[in-house]
């Protein structure tokens, strides 16, 4: 790792914390963007805004063993740590911080938290236990480091707005920046799970966005249920659709008819090849 010349390598709490409270007496702003590694475009898309906005960005590389709710899931999560360093320091990053799972959460205690309806739908329904892991990683991550402001993709969009209830809810001072999704030229979203599709499949995962703007264009034309429905048939011809809900992006409540919300948005997850794609789109014109 001696090859890093510019960029920071940091194992641990405490060394993070020594770098942080150094660059805070020097009046510096922190970015942090949080990843569990694999890094592709969409991570780095990230990195590169935190550059823009602030003095100093701290990118964190850590596979939370507590949001895994399928061991086989965590076990087949892609190792590309060396290649992520040298994306990394390509961007000009300042610091990794590549914690160990062991002495990350030594002496963190449990949180109990009731997230709303957002922790009960989706993600929340279909991966019992993730968001809990995702807030207790968060939340170390930014006691640790206490940015100004921390970039997440939309991808992910219901763990954004777990990201952003546990911002108000910890009263953090920290910005939350939401990052639209980054996706490859056929529109599939960008995913460290893509690595693991075949060409075929890849051109196939193309359908999950295309039948998200089919809904967006088919607003007027279909009630929600009705669209949901041609959406799930459309993609259970060659993925096996896990969910397709169409919600209102601020509540997170299920879009029964179009006069009951102003920001619906469609997500969904489809599993192809044994892997789990995961996707959203604003309907809105
Ligand atoms: O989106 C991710 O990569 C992870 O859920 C996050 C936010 C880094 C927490 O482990």
């Amino acid at each position: 790792m001696d090859q890093y010349k510019l960029m920071e390598i940091l194992k641990t709490k405490g060394k993070v914390k020594a770098v942080v409270q150094s660059w805070k007496s020097k009046g510096y702003t922190i970015g942090l963007v949080p990843t569990m590694g694999a890094l592709h475009e969409g991570h780095l898309q990230l990195v590169r805004r935190s550059l823009i906005e602030n003095d100093k960005t701290i990118c964190s590389i850590f596979v939370n063993p507590l949001q895994f709710n399928k061991k086989e899931d965590l076990d087949k999560y892609p190792d590309t740590f060396e290649q992520d360093l040298q994306f990394l320091e390509k961007e000009g990053c300042d610091i990794v911080f590549a914690p160990e799972a062991e002495a990350f959460y030594e002496g963190v205690g449990a949180n109990y938290y009731d997230f709303g309806l957002l922790g009960t739908v989706m993600e929340a329904q279909h991966r019992p236990g993730h968001f809990e892991g995702v807030a207790a990683v968060v939340k170390e991550l930014f006691l640790a480091i206490m940015p100004q402001k921390a970039y997440f993709g939309e991808k992910d969009f219901q763990q954004l707005s777990i990201i952003k209830w546990l911002r108000t809810t910890e009263q953090f001072p920290i910005e939350i920046v939401g990052c639209d999704t980054v996706r490859s030229g056929r529109g599939l979203a960008l995913s460290s799970r893509n690595l693991r599709l075949t060409e075929k499949a890849l051109l196939t995962a193309a359908e999950i966005y295309a039948t998200l703007n089919f809904c967006r264009n088919n607003v007027v034309i279909f009630d929600p249920q009705t669209l949901v429905e041609h959406a799930i048939a459309k993609l259970n011809q060659n993925c096996e659709v896990e969910y397709f809900e169409i919600v209102d992006e601020e509540t997170f409540e299920r879009v029964e008819e179009w006069e009951e919300t102003t920001c619906p948005r469609a997500f969904v997850v489809v599993h192809l090849e044994g892997v789990r794609l995961i996707d959203n789109l604003s309907l809105n014109p």
